[in-house]
């Protein structure tokens, strides 16, 4: 993105270290000398004694004034002001005259488009002056020129990256973005895919972090309003009033502190696509204005008495039980049916464990991108835990646990289970203590002794060879045949 300012400010700083140069034409040597010494002293003077030389002069050097004398055999001022006009537009043209001619003024000023006419004789310093302002505007001129050069460059250059980024999001909310081989998110996508193409309004249910967010921005990325907006809005995070003015937009003066006209989310997204998230939360009066909407299509700003139609598809999502809060009155059953029109309920993560791996490659893979790591996975104990984890949190607990792994792996090629949270741990201790069925004896001894044997005997059986038993127990060798012996398994 800086390249187009960085041509900005070359061209802003391009100062006029060199001198301009001035070119004077006029028959009369005298004429020549005398101006030529008012001006030399601050620029670069050519000289040619008629309008020939002075074309040849002017194709020759870097000339940003000229001075010609009005009356001149062959060429006169005018004619060559015509030629400088075709050859450098932009160099600014003075006349001399030696008498008050209106007509040849008025010719000269019409046909020549000269910036200034100057009258013979003239006052040294008021020349000096008005060669001074005419170069200055010079100078603005071309900067202009180069300005609005470098302005096209950039908003071209602005239109592609504009253009790259529209991709961008897209690539990234594409279906294939979302992972999920386990029956219950296939089922998932078959809706999506199908919805995608209308436009069926669509509630997405699912507690926090199973992805809602994600799926409704896919559905409007796939789908034929791609190209308008998507715009999200939170409906639980304001109150009422500051969420009516953010859907539906106000007038000017509409509450205090309504200083302009607002554009609503609901015209900023014309054509695109509106997310209602939480929308659970919204109390019975906005619930009334999205009625009016998802029926009528028709908005109407805070504090104005006109109605606007929209052109607006609608997703909402929820991690409450709707049907439960419509069953209690604390939400329309009308608006209900007309946003359950489509129903995508997304699974948590505890009912599809299957889907575990995939996501933690997934995040982790993210997170070496961005994180400039190269963890080539994870040690089998590590899987094993983060599978068998209740993640309340969901899919944004999981990618959030792994990117702080990586955040804190070091150097280390794998992830493995000391690396994961302590919480995460505990949680699975917990849960393994709590599927061990803990046995009535008074002595404890035994009891472990007794637990011991079955689970040594277990690993025996199911490994084939003391070796691998040990190494599946997490004891040495040895320690295990000591324990064989003592506990008499032969
Ligand atoms: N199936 C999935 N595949 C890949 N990433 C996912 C998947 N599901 C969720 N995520 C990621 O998990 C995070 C949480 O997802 P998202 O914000 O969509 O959840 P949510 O249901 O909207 O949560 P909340 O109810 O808290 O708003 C995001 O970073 C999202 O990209
Ligand atoms: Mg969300």
């Amino acid at each position: 993105m800086s390249e187009p300012t960085d041509a900005i400010e070359a061209t802003r700083s391009q100062g006029s270290a060199r001198p301009h140069g001035i070119l004077l034409v006029d028959d009369e040597e005298a004429i020549l000398e005398s101006l030529e010494l008012t001006l030399a002293e601050d620029y670069e003077v050519f000289t040619a004694n008629n309008g020939r030389d002075g074309l040849a002069i002017l194709e020759r050097e870097d000339v940003s004034l000229v001075i010609v004398d009005q009356v001149m055999p062959e060429m006169s001022g005018v004619e060559f002001l015509e030629q400088v006009i075709e050859r450098k537009p932009r160099t600014i043209r003075m006349m001399l005259t030696g008498y008050a001619d209106v007509t040849s003024i008025v010719r000269a000023i019409n046909d020549g488009r000269i910036y200034r006419y100057i009258q013979k004789p003239w006052e040294p310093d008021e020349l000096r002056l008005d060669v001074k302002r005419a170069l200055e505007s010079f100078e603005l001129s071309s900067e202009n020129a180069q300005l609005a050069d470098a302005l096209a460059a950039a908003n071209d250059k602005l239109r592609d990256e504009n253009l790259y980024l529209r991709r961008e999001v897209e690539r990234q909310y594409a279906f294939d973005q979302i992972i999920g081989e386990s029956p219950a998110m296939q089922r998932v996508f078959d809706v999506m895919e199908k919805v995608a193409q209308t436009d069926a309004t669509v509630l997405i249910g699912g507690e926090t972090g199973t992805g809602k967010d994600l799926v409704a921005r896919a559905i409007h990325y796939s789908g034929p309003r791609k190209e308008a907006r998507f715009v999200a809005q939170n409906c639980g995070a304001l109150p009422d009033t500051l969420l009516e003015s953010e859907l539906f937009g106000h007038k000017r003066g509409a509450f205090t502190g309504a200083h302009a006209d607002k554009k609503g989310l609901f015209e900023i997204a014309d054509h695109g696509t509106i997310f209602l998230d939480e929308i659970g939360e919204t109390e019975p009066g906005m619930q009334v204005r999205l009625l009016r909407v998802l029926q009528d299509g028709e908005i109407r700003p805070l504090g104005s008495s006109e109605t606007r139609k929209v052109d607006v598809r609608v997703i909402a999502a929820t991690n409450r039980d709707l049907r439960k809060a419509v069953d209690e009155g604390r939400f329309r059953e009308d608006l209900y049916y007309r946003l359950r029109v489509v129903e995508v309920s997304l699974p948590s993560l505890r009912e599809r464990p299957e889907d575990i791996p995939a996501l933690a490659h997934h995040f982790l893979d993210l997170a070496n991108e961005r994180m400039n790591r190269e963890l080539k996975g994870f040690t089998n104990a590590a899987m094993d835990l983060l599978c068998s984890c209740p993640w309340s949190g969901n899919v944004r607990e999981l990618e959030n646990e792994i990117e702080r792994t990586v955040a804190l792996a070091g150097d280390a090629e794998m992830v493995g289970v000391e690396m994961l949270s302590e919480h995460l741990r505990a949680a699975h201790d917990a849960v393994m203590a709590a599927s061990i069925e803990i046995p009535r004896e008074e002595d404890m001894n035994q009891a472990v002794d007794s637990l011991k044997r079955a689970m040594i005997l277990r690993a025996i059986e199911e490994t084939g060879s003391k070796t691998r038993a040990a190494e599946r127990l997490g004891i040495p060798r040895q320690s295990l045949q000591k324990m064989m012996k003592r506990l008499e398994i032969e």
